[in-house]
């Protein structure tokens, strides 16, 4: 299995921030570095023959997500997936109408719905999930709890990003396929770390990263719709498009894929990615990093006024590991102090006033940034209780 020396990060950090932006391993880039000198070497002839290894690459992701290649456009990031797909829906929502969504979600995703869509008069109404957090059938009622006849876009994580939290999507996909709503799946954590089959999850637009968990170079991500909606989701960039379709291409793939002059690398490398997750296999390297999270999880937890996430015990598919802190730490203080004194990376923050640390763990975690972790914020906690009492 891959493991920290096949990584490219720093020996003085202990990096226990996978989440946020991924860490990629050397054989990918080299994959990555490949193609970019193919592209240097002779560029008319690369961006010729992109056409083909595009077409490749996209249909090895599909297979890899449960969906296929001519549904599916590679993207540089789940943040321009929402944004085509907010920028879309606004054209087709008028003033009245409703998109339900949660408090838990990514503020740049957030941002760009009420961008597009709250200056048109259109609502968006978040359903409030409480810390620590409660089951998946719980949290599907009150997100539920919010729709009326007026939603129709329902627009959720599959895994929260400040509060690492996954969410029912699955259960509440299906329940807004059959109100005519339609759903909106930002999976930006999912690919690579929990089971992803868009064939069965009913939903009608997926984006999702794959230079998180799958280890891929930056800038590669997919944006997956229904076929029902593709002639609805209009491209942000407008390029040549329709006026010079590719034979076999569906209308998505036509009107997102070439957006001027840009580096494949990124897409390209991601059949390659998916051939090495495969000799791992995958599924041992998922339960290595869910086996480190748990861990962790339950260290924290251990420690004076720490609390779970999750009411009923840390989620086990997850590579995340999700804690409350004592409600009076100040988390932008410990973060620094975590990084500064300790050398550790790891997200410390308040979200909906609640103070949180999340821990991420993969292929290049060691016990040894577990157990430094705890020792740091035990010494944090202890130091932070004695400050408070005196
Ligand atoms: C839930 C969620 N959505 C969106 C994003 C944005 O990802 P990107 O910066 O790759 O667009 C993140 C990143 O952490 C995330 O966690």
């Amino acid at each position: 299995m891959l493991n920290r020396s096949d990584f490219l990060l720093r020996d003085d950090i202990v990096f226990l921030n996978h989440g946020s932006f991924g860490a990629c391993p050397r054989p990918i880039l080299d994959e990555q570095r490949r193609w970019i000198e193919q592209l240097e070497a002779q560029p008319v002839l690369y961006f010729r023959e992109s056409i083909a290894n595009l077409l490749h690459a996209r249909n090895t992701l599909a297979r890899y997500v449960g969906a296929e290649g001519k549904d599916l456009v590679y993207v540089t990031n789940s943040t321009f997936g929402v944004n085509v797909t907010a920028h879309a829906l606004s054209m087709m929502l008028t003033e009245g109408d409703e998109i339900c969504t949660t408090d838990h979600e990514y503020g740049a995703c957030d941002r760009a719905w009420e961008q597009y869509c709250v200056a048109k008069g259109i609502r968006y109404v978040r359903a409030e999930i409480p810390m620590p957090v409660p089951s998946m059938d719980e949290m599907a009622e009150i997100i539920w709890s919010k729709v009326t006849p007026n939603t129709k876009v329902l627009f959720l994580s599959h895994i929260t990003s400040p509060t690492g939290v996954r969410l029912p999507v699955e259960d509440l996909c299906a329940r807004a396929r059959a109100a005519g709503i339609l759903s909106v799946i930002d999976g930006s954590h999912s690919p690579g770390h929990i089971p992803l089959d868009l064939s069965t999850l009913q939903a009608d637009v997926y984006t999702a990263n794959c230079h998180k968990w799958m280890c891929t170079p930056k800038g590669s991500a997919f944006l997956w719709v229904a076929p029902h909606l593709q002639d609805a989701i209009i491209p942000l960039v407008v390029s040549w498009g329709a006026r010079n379709p590719v034979a076999g291409d569906g209308p998505l793939n036509i009107e997102h894929e070439f957006i001027g002059t840009r580096d494949y690398s990124p897409f390209l490398s991601v059949p390659f990615a998916i051939e090495l997750m495969a000799q791992q296999p995958w599924d041992r390297a998922q339960q290595y990093g869910r086996g480190l999270a748990y861990v962790a999880h339950d260290m924290l937890v251990a420690l004076p006024g720490v609390q779970p996430m999750h009411a009923s015990g840390h989620d086990p598919l997850l590579q995340m590991a999700t804690v409350i802190l004592p409600s009076d730490v100040d988390t932008d203080h410990m973060k620094q102090w975590l990084y500064n004194e300790r050398a550790i990376e790891v997200v410390v923050h308040r979200w909906l006033n609640v103070p949180i640390l999340r821990c991420s763990a993969h292929l290049h975690t060691q016990q040894r940034d577990i157990d430094a972790l705890e020792a740091a914020v035990r010494e944090y906690l202890t130091g932070f209780s004695s400050r408070e009492s005196s």
